[in-house]
């Protein structure tokens, strides 16, 4: 590892003679030559931001990175890439800052960068950024065998900020090979949310089959750009004539989803613009024509809406519509979620049908932001969704240190009818079956008070699927839980006398790093005499669905020794537990 302190302290020196403001700080200015691969910089969770940016000549206008430098102690470190000025002098400029602090100090050069990538809560089967902070799935598109993931990224910190486009792939959509981040901030301003879409019939004139990323550019306004790429998005160019639609003067204007209406023959975006979802026509991606507005008056109005998404999905052999929304705060259970409508769309207008709204895809705390896969084969035909695994609520402060949260695994959309009325149902996708390592039947159960099954796995690494049925009998409150050595509990409860579902984890490990953590989640639930769960378990996650995803609960979890006990549970008559199975998963 070279390493060029030496260089630094020489460097340091040279600051600029700007005068001392109260704090006693002062733009700190470090001349250095780029001499290896990365700039790494020592970071402080909590200490305040700072304005850091790299100047060298024949840039126009550098970007601004916002970085916690460390204060008193460092907690991890992150790399710039800084290989495009191999060789070059450039001046690292730390605006208002204390030359003498670690994280100022200790700034150094590295061909190599090392962390401890499988820290205790790193999920296993489940995506999660290599390194730094992530938010919303977005670009989600699929390409030649590759289905792509582009997310909410900022590389220099685990807290929300300096938002890029992460970039990963998969071929199976559970194990995902890490790439360079896809989009950067530039001059309109950082990478907001949006989507991908394959330009077959090249309507943009960017090429044939051109990846077409359409997203935010969120600087002193939210506007909406495009990029593209022709080497299946390993590199992306943006569009000259950014914005491609300027801001109308409101300040929610962002996360474009868009699609290939055939019907109406354009593409058809979906822009959350406050509390409504603005339709918009385009013939070639780059100039846009307002359509319609849906939302006043309708669904959860509890927060901002975001992250739309149109879809059609059919239900008993006719075309129905699907509009999801994102909305924090005003979940069911406490800031982030995502509510859907089922309706119709015309090319022009999304109407929804007559429906108990709000509806949730799920009623865990932790499923906020999800969209689906475009460019799906027709002979696949499948809405694919994944969502991001955490709530605005708590999702900067969780307990993770070189990376925050993971995505929800891949899930396969679909209407179905709860017995009370129509759903969009959202369960695993089939590929995830081949995670499957060992599978361990237990005997069937009669539980009246309580069942303990104590060693789920031999070798439990917290990473682990449960299959069951229960049937409740004259049982009241019912449910299962899972548990370790330590007394901490994660609890699925059913309430037939309510009609409620929930999930308590105020006893699940650690709690209390955010205030609004603790607090555990309901949904409705409708009364059948048979129950089927399915639960996946990954270290810091536990995704539950009843009946194949008529209803599925998300939640985070950070126990601190792994749960390798399950107790079944009734407060009044009996259940019967059966095909109780526990899968190890590779
Ligand atoms: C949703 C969201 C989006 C926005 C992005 C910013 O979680 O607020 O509306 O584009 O995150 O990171």
């Amino acid at each position: 590892m070279r390493n060029t302190i030496i260089a630094i302290m020489i460097t340091v020196s040279l600051v600029s003679c700007s005068t001392f403001d109260r704090n006693n700080t002062r733009d700190v200015n470090l001349q250095l030559v780029a001499e290896s691969a990365y700039l790494l910089f020592p970071i402080e969770d909590n200490a305040p931001e700072k304005q850091v940016t790299i100047q060298y000549s024949g840039i126009d206008e550098a970007t601004v990175n916002h970085m916690r430098l460390a204060e008193k102690n460092i907690d991890y470190w992150v790399k710039m890439d800084i290989n495009n000025i191999a060789g070059e002098t450039f001046t690292l400029v730390v605006k208002n800052a204390d030359k003498n602090i670690p994280g100022i100090k200790n700034i150094k050069q590295s061909d190599n960068f090392t962390f401890e990538y499988n820290e205790t809560y790193r999920p296993h089967f489940h995506f999660s950024p290599e390194l730094g902070w992530m938010n919303d799935p977005n670009g989600m598109v699929y390409l030649d065998g590759e289905y792509h993931l582009f997310y909410q990224h900022n590389p220099y910190g685990t807290k929300w900020q300096n938002m890029h486009w992460g970039h990963a792939v998969s071929t199976d959509l559970s194990s995902w090979t890490y790439l360079p981040d896809a989009l950067a901030p530039d001059s309109l301003g950082s990478i907001f949310s949006g989507s991908a879409v394959i330009d077959v019939n090249n309507t943009a004139g960017f090429g044939k089959n051109a990846m077409v990323a359409i997203y935010t550019s969120a600087g002193q306004v939210q506007s909406q750009s495009i990029a593209y790429s022709t080497d299946k998005g390993r590199t992306f160019t943006k569009y000259e004539g950014n914005p491609v639609i300027p801001n109308p003067g409101i300040p929610d204007f962002r996360d474009p989803k868009v699609f290939w209406h055939n019907e109406s023959n354009q593409w058809i975006m979906s822009l959350a613009t406050k509390q409504t979802i603005t339709f918009y026509g385009s013939a070639n991606l780059k100039e846009w024509t307002r359509l319609s507005e849906f939302g006043d008056g309708i669904g959860s109005h509890g927060g901002v809406w975001e992250c739309p998404d149109l879809i059609p999905l059919t239900f008993a052999e006719k075309i129905k519509w699907v509009l999801l929304v994102s909305i924090n705060p005003g979940g069911p259970n406490g800031g982030s979620a995502t509510q859907y409508f089922i309706g119709d769309f015309d090319g022009k207008a999304f109407t929804a049908e007559a429906l108990p709204y709000p509806l949730w895809l799920d009623y865990g705390r932790d499923n906020y932001a999800g969209v689906t896969w475009s460019n799906i084969p027709e002979t696949d035909g499948r809405k694919i969704f994944m969502g991001w695994m955490s709530n605005w609520d708590y999702a900067n402060n969780v307990p993770t240190k070189n990376f925050r949260s993971a995505m929800t695994v891949a899930r396969e959309l679909k209407i179905k009818h709860n017995g009370r009325h129509l759903v969009v149902s959202n369960y695993p996708v089939v590929e995830t079956n081949a995670l499957r390592a060992s599978e361990s039947v237990k005997n069937d159960l009669v539980v009246e008070n309580e069942a303990l099954i104590s060693n789920l796995l031999d070798t439990n690494k917290g990473t682990f699927e449960l299959e069951m049925t229960l049937q409740p009998h004259n049982a009241g409150v019912f449910g299962f839980m899972l548990l370790n050595s330590k007394g901490e509990e994660l609890e699925f409860r059913f309430d037939m006398t309510t009609g409620f579902i929930s999930i308590h984890r105020q006893k699940s490990g650690l709690v209390d790093f955010e205030g609004r953590f603790a607090a555990g989640m309901n949904a409705p639930l409708v009364k059948k005499e048979a129950y089927k769960v399915r639960l996946m378990v990954d270290k810091a996650s536990a995704e539950l669905f009843i009946n194949e995803g008529e209803l599925a609960l998300t939640t985070v979890f950070f126990p601190t020794e792994i749960m390798n006990t399950l107790k079944l549970y009734t407060s009044s008559g009996h259940v019967n537990a059966g095909n109780i199975t526990i899968y190890s998963i590779n």
